[in-house]
């Protein structure tokens, strides 16, 4: 009995409005293993032995008769907004039915039937529990697959035979990892086999869908979970190939590189303990994703990865578009990650100078918390030394972020004298000698010749001019 789980109001309300019209009514699916995982969801998923838009009609109707219900006639779904606990839940309605699916469709041909039919077409035995609503049966369980146990196990299984439960519908083998790396729950053999299998079907599944999946993988507490799986079942070749290249390690004589992608994975959960941020994830994902364009063995040095940052960003345009990821903004940001992101590593190599904090700064503008989390997740030696190194120089840049920070304001540069002052200073067109003078004075401010202020700005306006032979108009 789940009595106690359903606190939610809205579950009441079916199950009196399910008795007056003398049907059975169900909360089915995700928002059920939800609860008993004590998971917080925001959808409630109705099923009913019955019409699934009438029934929505009348509870919405029920509990306020001009509140608006969405009615998807060709599916048979409908679906209002109920807000409860300051949160906006939706609740959907559905009949229960049977579905069969043709080869070359995700879409099945859809007929009315039974809650044990409607619990048959789902993906897992987690997500095919239902609890009833009406009144004389109020919070019991129909569990035909095992779910209980699954979720007490931590399993992810299909509960009729895997291969068709893929085979209908392929986006299921992405569903399957991505519940295994949100969940930390293991994906039993015959169930993992069967994605192996049916990889090749995943081509059929709009790569909206893939990248909604892909997501909430990278979202997931540990996406090395769902990111190995990917790779293990075959499916990362075909959906996601650059960075299944990371994988592998080459050797030459006794030099061997690292492997990239278990590194990449390494990072990925790292910079995951410290941020939920999605763009921040997907940047640790692809700071390495240049290196195996860029590998060369040298017998000097050994292995090297030279200007795989700037490969690096380049592929990420691409990549965001074949994974149909936005081309905004959001890419930006990541390219830039990407190509920063061996900068602060180099500094806490070395000695620490102002200017190249500055320069730092510079490049970085107001990502600089982001790129400094990201190198510090960069940091997978197994050599506690050089760790314990790394990080006390991450400490010191660190500081002097802040110190310069304060001082000098490079964060968000503008230059102290724009290109409209020394046009009129000058009496000047728009000419290059203006972009010289400009450039002249944004290096004296980060190589720290002179301060971030107007007036010494000004004085070195002048005196660059003078070199170009540049005069000033009679009335300055
Ligand atoms: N479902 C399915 N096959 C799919 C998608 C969904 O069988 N490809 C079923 C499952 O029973 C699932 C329910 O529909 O629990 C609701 O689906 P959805 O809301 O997409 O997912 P949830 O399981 O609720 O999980 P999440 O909200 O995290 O996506």
């Amino acid at each position: 009995m789940l009595k106690n789980c359903l606190t939610h109001p809205i579950y009441k309300i079916v199950g009196t409005v399910a008795d007056e019209m003398g049907i059975q009514a169900f909360a089915v699916g995700g928002v059920v293993r939800d609860l008993l995982l004590g998971r917080h969801a925001t959808d409630i998923d109705i099923v009913c032995v019955g019409s699934g838009i009438e029934l929505a009609t009348r509870v919405a109707h029920s509990i306020d008769p001009n509140k608006e219900v969405a009615v998807y006639k060709n599916f048979g779904t409908a679906m209002f907004h109920y807000r409860y606990n300051d949160t906006d839940w939706e609740i959907e309605f559905v009949g229960a039915r049977k579905e069969s699916y043709r080869s070359n469709s995700r879409k099945p041909i859809v007929e009315n039937g039974t809650l044990a039919d409607d619990q048959n077409r789902r993906d897992f035995t987690i997500n095919a529990m239902a609890i009833s609503l009406n009144a004389d049966t109020y919070g019991q369980l129909t569990d035909p697959f095992g779910g209980i146990a699954d979720l007490n196990n931590g399993i992810i299984r299909t509960p009729l035979d895997p291969d068709i439960t893929f085979s209908d519908d392929p986006l299921r083998m992405m569903r399957a990892i991505r519940f295994a790396s949100q969940l930390n729950f293991v994906i039993e053999n015959g169930t993992f086999d069967a994605i192996a299998k049916n990889k090749e079907r995943i081509r059929i599944v709009s790569k909206e869908r893939i990248a909604d999946e892909l997501n909430k993988i990278v979202l997931s507490p540990k996406p090395s979970v769902g990111f190995k799986l990917l790779s293990r079942s075959g499916l990362l070749s075909i959906i996601f190939p650059e960075f299944e290249a990371l994988k592998g390690v080459e050797t030459v004589g006794t030099r061997a590189h690292k492997d990239n992608f278990l590194h990449t994975l390494e990072v990925a959960d790292n910079i995951s303990l410290h941020t939920n941020d999605l763009w921040l994830r997907w940047a640790a994902l692809l700071h390495d994703i240049g290196k195996p364009a860029t590998k060369r063995y040298d017998e000097k040095i050994g292995w090297t990865f030279h200007g795989h940052e700037v490969r690096g960003a380049k592929m990420v345009k691409s990549i965001f578009r074949n994974l149909k990821l936005p081309q905004n903004e959001k890419m930006r940001y990541v390219e830039k990650l990407v190509l920063l992101h061996l900068r602060p590593i180099i500094l806490a190599e070395s000695i620490v100078t102002d200017s190249a904090v500055r320069r730092l700064l510079f490049d970085a503008g107001d990502d600089i918390d982001d790129l400094m989390l990201l190198c510090e997740a960069d940091i997978t030696s197994k050599n506690q030394q050089k760790v314990e190194r790394f990080r006390n120089n991450f400490k010191i840049v660190r500081q002097k972020l802040i110190d310069l920070e304060e001082r000098d304001r490079i964060r968000n540069f503008q230059p102290p004298v724009s290109g409209e002052d020394i046009m009129k200073t000058f009496n000047l067109p728009p000419c290059k000698e203006i972009g010289v003078i400009k450039d002249a004075i944004k290096e004296a401010i980060l190589e720290g010749t002179i301060p971030n202020e107007r007036e010494a700005a000004l004085q070195l306006m002048f005196s660059e001019a003078e070199k170009l032979g540049l005069k000033r108009t009679e009335n300055e």
